[in-house]
């Protein structure tokens, strides 16, 4: 299906199954043209003369062209007469499909490489000079070794001759290495030529135009209905919140549940944004009681969410009633969520993923959803909430996970180590802010670790609990870095919570990056 967004110019990506093909859609959307990922298996006429795309891009695969099952292309992305990119192994079934030929290499190249700019194309235009030596990322095991006619090279490397190739009269362009990852120093400029210096886009894809195109949408389908929007305090809930408010006004009511696994202050700080700086209704209901009960003793962390979860949705349920019910349901899914994925040989390799933030309800309510971010990355998601004039503590938070601080905590919950958790979160947070470091951290927070161990405090033994800190850079949250704190930073830190919060004697860092480690304790 082909866009539902109102823009004149777009981009069509096509995946073949890379890991980093969101990436590309990344980088055009942030060269201000719209593009959308969808699987190679979609591709046909009908689907190309119905999205009308401005330029193609053939993304990278783990298959190799000359496999019987490889993924291959419908011939109409090259007849349609648009200008097409193909990377990597888009670049090799390009040519394959083309007339040239490809073949497995001895002299495969995995990381950085280096190219040698031989000749002058659209591509490179104002960026890359015949002679120059730019550093790229390279991935790959089969190679162009043959160029279809109208081809020539304009850049190679040790491992590919064909490292770039160009056929300026058709607009079509291959490149062996990838210009959508950051380890392609100039790789956004070279994605922006194309768009712009090939395909002539001018750029038409900002958050302003998103925001009236979208509230026009959501007028349109919601009409006069009701609309029940769950905050979390989190970017995703608070800025579709806020763009549905603008749309409808008082037809949205928001429902916040305290579920007292939240961090120091957010329950205040949401109400205090909600309701008195946008004046959206929003009924605030403290279950603390209710959860806290439940979790009593519990330790598993699967248990911990199911109970969560499940104690969330009878919650909300009761809320939404006392109101008078809702005809839709508002949630804050994010374009990754949506973006079907590709195995290797082509077909699809699993079903689309949805966002089941309040798991099941929609169902059991007999609700419609309204999921006005469902094409935004989340970067785009707080450029929004700028354009909406979100203050920055929301735009800008780190993500937090809806089963809170539950989940931060491993062995038996109970209240008292819950506090002592908040109290020690509260601490981190408030130094990472002071040193200005908040905003180069994905996610930043204090775990509270079941093992008492042996401290001396004055001239007294103690025997408390272990606080470890945590804190990643991460691009979307399926890899992270453990974030590289200066050590004096991290000891002023474990001072403080030693220091301030009673029952806590030791800290430690972790270090763990995400594989082999996953960002949450639990
Ligand atoms: P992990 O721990 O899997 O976390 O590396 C990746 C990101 O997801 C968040 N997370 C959750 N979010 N419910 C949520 O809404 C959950 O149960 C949950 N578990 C993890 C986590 O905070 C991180 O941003």
């Amino acid at each position: 299906m082909a866009t539902s967004f109102p823009v004149s110019e777009k981009i069509l990506i096509i995946d073949f199954g890379s890991q980093v093909t969101q990436l590309i859609a990344r980088r055009i959307r942030e060269s201000g043209v719209y593009s959308e990922i969808h699987p190679c298996f979609r591709i046909d006429k009908a689907f190309i003369e119905d999205y009308a795309p401005n330029a193609i891009i053939l993304s990278g695969g783990p298959a190799s062209v000359m496999a019987d099952e490889a993924p291959t292309i419908d011939p109409i992305v090259f007849e349609c007469g648009v200008p097409v990119l193909g990377i990597c192994y888009g670049q090799q079934l390009m040519c394959h499909a083309l007339g040239g030929t490809v073949e497995d290499s001895d002299e495969q190249e995995f990381g950085r490489a280096i190219l040698e700019v031989t000749d002058h194309c659209g591509l490179f235009h104002r960026v890359w000079l015949p002679g120059t030596v730019p550093e790229v990322w390279m991935s790959h095991g089969d190679r162009v070794t043959g160029l279809p006619e109208g081809f020539r090279t304009v850049a190679t490397s040790r491992g590919a001759p064909f490292a770039a190739i160009a056929d300026d009269e058709r607009k079509f362009y291959g490149v062996q290495f990838h210009p959508e990852v950051v380890h392609t120093k100039d790789g956004s400029r070279l994605l922006s030529n194309f768009v712009h210096h090939v395909a002539g886009c001018r750029g038409d894809w900002t958050m302003a135009a998103f925001r009236d195109a979208e509230i026009k949408k959501i007028r349109a389908q919601v009409g006069d209905g009701r609309v029940i929007c769950g905050l979390s305090g989190g970017v995703d809930s608070s800025v579709a919140a806020v763009l549905i408010h603008e749309a409808i006004g008082d037809q949205l009511n928001c429902i916040f549940v305290d579920h007292g696994l939240l961090r120091q202050g957010e329950v205040e700080e949401v109400e205090k944004v909600f309701r008195d700086r946008f004046n959206i209704s929003l009924v605030v209901r403290d279950a603390k009681d209710m959860f806290l009960d439940k979790l009593d003793g519990v330790s598993d962390p699967e248990t911990k969410r199911k109970i969560i979860g499940g104690t969330f949705i009878d919650v909300f349920e009761e809320e939404a009633a006392k109101i008078g019910g809702a005809d839709f349901l508002a949630q804050g899914t994010l374009y990754p969520d949506v973006i079907e994925s590709v195995s290797p040989f082509g077909g699809p390799s699993a079903t689309i993923k949805s966002h089941h933030n309040v798991g099941g309800l929609p169902e059991r309510m007999n609700m419609k959803l309204v999921e006005p971010l469902r094409e935004l990355f989340k970067d785009e998601v707080r450029d929004l909430g700028r354009e909406l004039g979100m203050p920055h503590e929301i735009v800008g938070r780190h993500p937090f996970p809806g089963p809170g601080l539950a989940i931060r905590m491993p062995g038996d919950f109970d209240r008292e180590k819950l506090e002592m958790l908040r109290q020690a979160d509260a601490i981190y947070l408030d130094e990472i802010r002071k040193a200005g470091l908040y905003d180069s951290i994905w996610q930043a927070f204090a775990v509270l670790l079941p093992v008492r161990t042996v401290g001396v405090m004055g001239d007294a033994r103690t025997y408390e609990h272990v606080c470890a800190l945590r804190a990643v850079t991460s691009t979307d949250g399926m890899t992270a870095d453990s974030y590289p704190f200066e050590h004096a930073f991290v000891s002023g830190v474990a001072t403080r919570i030693i220091n301030e919060v009673r029952g806590i004697n030791r800290v430690v860092y972790d270090v763990t990056s995400k594989p082999p480690g996953t960002i949450e304790w639990e």
